[in-house]
């Protein structure tokens, strides 16, 4: 069993805004709120920036390194194999640009995925790559379908999302992974909607790829991300786009015209610097606090708070669940469809509920600091209309 977690104190040290009678965040799955700790690990480094003779790069450097290793720690990986990022759109085209693609090769996804991980690889078209889009079974992602397509050999990559930014839908990643790798296809994984909400480990689930930004479930500022590149991959790419600090030598300021393209031997090769470092600080702050909880405790919480949502819209008459009832098949995210769900929105926005309406369903997305009155609160409102 997880360590439980004492919800009144986190809200109290990080979140103090959350008890404002009038208001519910429940729209995690858009932004995420900043930790306290994050804004004040973001404002020392802004203060160093203020006065510039405080300006640390040593301190700056050492922050990123420890970030790397906070991200690889959360999801099973060295740290090596971790690249910063600026967000999660930027990991999934060092996928499509650093793998080595070639004419008739084909890219497979689901219909209906978040265009992050769609135009990325569109954009191989003109290189003769094709994306085949697997249509889903009605609303939801058709992972049969899916499986069933990479039996193609002309299939040399397969990219989901660990859940579904609309729907909720949690892929079952070991599965998909395991089928990828016995036929050789590269396992590309969007996780921005997952992690922090749930956990992952990387290599458990045979993932070659996995682009995350930290601006939402991990509680993160904007700008903030990374991607995961499996050990043995890294040292066959090439990075594309090509950053200063990409090759070997380049921590030393001292030799920077010594212009040799040697790749660093980790996935730093990936990364392009300069990269906002009061937003990192940030980043590895609310890190922190994961490692702090707990990602089961934490999971375990945000299941809990999903299944209440799950349960209300089970028995309420008129209330269609998107997002799947098998809580192994969604995280954070729970979408449904009632009556009128465009005037629901409109009435939860009135009383102050945050939520998305996407696709036409209401997404309502609890994290770990929101509380069970604060969902029945929402749904209150949901069965008055
Ligand atoms: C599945 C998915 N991928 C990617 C993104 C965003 O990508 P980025 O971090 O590049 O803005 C979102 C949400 O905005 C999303 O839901």
């Amino acid at each position: 069993m997880p360590a439980t977690i004492d919800v009144e104190a986190l809200r109290r040290a990080e979140f103090p805004w959350a008890d404002r009678t009038d208001r519910v965040y429940l729209n995690n799955a858009s932004t995420g709120p900043l930790t306290q700790r994050s804004v004040r690990a973001a404002q020392e480094i802004i203060d160093d920036r203020i006065e510039p003779f405080r300006i640390d790069d040593a301190k700056n450097f050492a922050m990123l390194d420890r970030t790397r290793d906070l991200i690889a720690r959360l999801i099973g990986a060295s740290k090596g194999e971790i690249a910063l990022m600026t967000n999660t759109t930027y990991g999934i085209n060092i996928a499509a640009r650093a793998l080595p693609f070639a004419k008739g090769d084909v890219v497979v996804v689901h219909d209906r995925e978040f265009p992050a991980n769609v135009y990325p690889w569109l954009a191989l078209e003109g290189r003769g790559v094709t994306l085949r889009r697997i249509p889903g079974a009605g609303s939801l992602p058709d992972e049969e379908a899916l499986v069933a397509a990479i039996d193609d050999p002309a299939v040399k990559a397969v990219s989901v999302s660990w859940v579904a930014f609309s729907t909720g839908f949690k892929s079952d990643l070991r599965r998909i992974g395991r089928l990828c790798r016995e036929r050789g296809i590269r396992f590309i994984v969007d996780a921005i909607q997952g992690l922090g909400a749930d956990f992952l480990d990387v290599h458990e689930c045979e993932i070659d790829i996995l682009a995350c930004g930290g601006q939402k479930w991990l509680l993160s500022p904007w700008g903030t991300g990374f991607a995961y590149v499996r050990e043995e991959l890294v040292r066959t790419l090439d990075p594309q786009p090509v950053g200063w600090m990409a090759v070997k030598g380049s921590d030393d300021f001292t030799r920077l015209l010594d212009y040799d393209l040697t790749w660093r031997e980790d996935a730093r090769r990936f990364e392009v610097i300069t990269i906002p470092f009061q937003d990192f600080a940030g980043f590895a702050a609310s890190l922190e606090l994961f490692h702090e909880l707990g990602p089961r405790a934490v999971a375990a919480r945000v299941a809990s708070l999903a299944d209440q949502i799950v349960r209300w819209a089970k028995a309420s008459r008129g209330v269609t669940l998107v997002t799947p009832g098998d809580p192994a098949r969604r995280a954070g995210i729970v979408s449904l469809v009632t009556r009128d769900s465009a005037a629901d929105s409109a009435r939860l926005n009135k009383a102050g509920v945050a939520h998305s309406l996407r696709e036409g369903a209401l997404r309502l997305a609890p994290h770990v600091y929101n509380t069970s009155a604060e969902i029945e609160r929402a749904l209150a409102i949901l069965d008055a209309g």
